[in-house]
């Protein structure tokens, strides 16, 4: 083994259905933690639903349903969808459950004890759909003359007597976290954004709410709820046993990567840190944050119709297709857009033609040529040395990626191999071989199917179950698919399997 990994999903607000946005940063977290466990980590990957507040409360009432009973069913949805998206979680966390609430209470005594919680009166913005509080100077006047959050959210005027949290007197703390670890927050662009806004002064935080009841109360002072970050953001020492100390999975604390939308980077990056500090807790050892899924270019929103459900895409183009996709079209950190083309054409070109082609004409040749079984390594060419090497280099490049998550530069680097592996079978042309020289046309095959036999290994991450099917047509066993896995050669002469095609090409239906 080496080492623990914990990784996150934020999780999500159960005020409706699950969309592409949601799946795309659990699908990440997912490649993520397969490729911990493909490297020999102990993985502990933690996804779930964020239950309180006023926005879920709002959303069960307008469903006429009791908000408990209304949060099962939508938190069972999101589960469902994690599941059908080969989201590879070991815990799911409802902050409904009980364990949720006695960590809160806990968290919550030891900022306390600390002296960094003060009893005051809030009055300010409020958006109920951030589920959180701006200054004045953040709002902007929409046409009829409303405020509105910088996120375009309508804001109300809030005031109520208020728990803060002493926010203000962790700016230096914080800032020195910043820069002790310039990694800490991903990508650098946004860890600039964080940087800004904690220079520019921190406030103290209203954390407590009296207007609404559904929520974590307030230890010794019953009328009061916890604000639904502070509540929120404790999922992840929740989950690990906290207050627990001595829990199994304790030894996952402090978690090594948050995975987050940009929208709410700010609540991982500032106040995560500055609750957890104040509770003299370790903090996290990275917040990687994402951008956004625009359709065809527009913005996905409920009033357009063109939210994408992510279930019914997959029914459309796959699920291993949809991940791939999603990691290759634009970078983990940046905006991109989603659209049928792009899709079809990453489908039928990187998966079907340059990916699905190379396996299958390799492996067909392999059963037509060499009565179906493994041919064994012949006297290496300088061809066949420089396709192997830049295989062998894929573990190590990725890496190296992953550790920063630039998703679709991994990606472009198997693809580079797998090209090279095209105009290799080309230019030797192993059919033609087969009467001239059957010797080097065997050699040629077991080239491509160790140079195939990498590629599958390093992309099962992305594409669990395609690349599963491409190993079982390799004949690596399954228990022999993890990266220190390859260093041990494919036994000559096995028997591999009747090779099958792995990616079709989408096709679009008739009108
Ligand atoms: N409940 C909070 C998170 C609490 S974590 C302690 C929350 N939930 S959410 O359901 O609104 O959003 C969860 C994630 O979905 C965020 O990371 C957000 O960025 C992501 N996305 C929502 N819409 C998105 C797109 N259109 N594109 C990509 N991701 C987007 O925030």
């Amino acid at each position: 083994m080496n080492g623990c990994y914990y990784i996150t999903t934020p999780i999500y607000y159960v005020n409706g259905a699950p969309h592409i946005g949601h799946a795309y940063t659990s699908i990440a977290a997912d490649v993520m933690a397969r490729w911990k466990r493909l490297d020999g980590f102990d993985v502990f990957f933690l996804t779930g639903t964020d239950e309180h507040g006023q926005k879920v409360e709002k959303a069960a009432a307008e469903a006429g349903m009791d908000p408990q009973a209304f949060t099962d069913k939508v938190s069972a949805d999101f589960r469902d969808m994690a599941v059908k998206m080969g989201v590879s979680f070991d815990d799911y966390i409802r902050t409904t459950e009980d364990r949720h609430k006695v960590s809160c209470a806990e968290l919550w005594q030891r900022i306390d004890a600390s002296g960094n919680i003060y009893l005051g009166h809030y009055e300010g913005w409020y958006a109920v759909r951030d589920e959180a509080f701006y200054d004045e100077d953040e709002l902007t006047t929409r046409p009829d003359g409303s405020k509105a959050a910088p996120s375009g959210a309508p804001v109300e005027w809030v005031r109520e007597p208020s728990y803060f949290f002493r926010l203000s007197a962790w700016q230096d703390t914080l800032l020195k976290l910043y820069e002790d670890d310039p990694d800490f927050i991903l990508p650098a662009g946004r860890r600039n954004e964080v940087l800004s806004f904690v220079r520019g002064g921190l406030r103290d935080l209203s954390i407590s709410r009296t207007s609404f009841r559904w929520g974590i109360p307030v230890p010794g002072a019953p009328d009061h709820v916890m604000y639904v970050w502070l509540d929120a953001l404790n999922n992840y020492v929740t989950a690990c046993g906290f207050p627990d100390e001595t829990a199994s999975r304790w030894r996952y604390w402090p978690a090594d990567a948050h995975f987050v939308g940009k929208d709410i980077l700010r609540f991982h990056a500032v106040y995560w840190p500055a609750f957890l500090m104040a509770a003299g807790l370790p903090v996290p050892r990275r917040i990687s944050s994402h951008g956004w899924w625009t359709v065809e270019g527009e913005k996905m929103s409920k009033s357009l119709g063109n939210v994408i459900e992510p279930r019914q895409l997959v029914a459309t183009y796959g699920l291993d297709q949809v991940r791939y996709f999603l990691l290759r079209e634009k970078p983990f950190g940046g905006d991109g857009t989603m659209s049928h083309q792009a899709l079809v054409t990453r489908i039928n070109v990187e998966l079907a033609n340059d990916l699905g082609n190379l396996a299958q004409r390799s492996l067909s040749l392999i059963a037509r040529n060499c009565d179906g079984r493994l041919p064994g390594r012949g006297p290496v060419s300088d061809a066949d040395a420089d396709l192997t090497r830049m295989a062998e280099a894929l573990p190590g490049a990725l890496r190296e990626r992953l550790a920063r998550q630039v998703f679709h530069e991994a990606l472009e680097d198997v693809w580079k191999v797998v090209r090279a592996a095209n105009a290799y079978i080309d230019h030797q042309a192993p059919w033609a071989l087969r009467r001239t020289d059957p010797v080097r046309m065997a050699a040629v095959l077991r080239v491509l199917a160790d140079v195939l036999r990498v590629i599958a290994t390093v992309l099962q991450p992305f594409m669990p179950e395609s690349m599963g099917r491409m190993l079982d047509q390799l004949g690596v066993a399954n228990n022999a698919r993890q990266l220190a896995d390859l260093a041990a050669p494919l036994a000559d002469g096995s028997v591999l399997p009747a090779p099958q095609g792995v990616f079709p090409r989408y096709v679009e239906p008739a009108a």
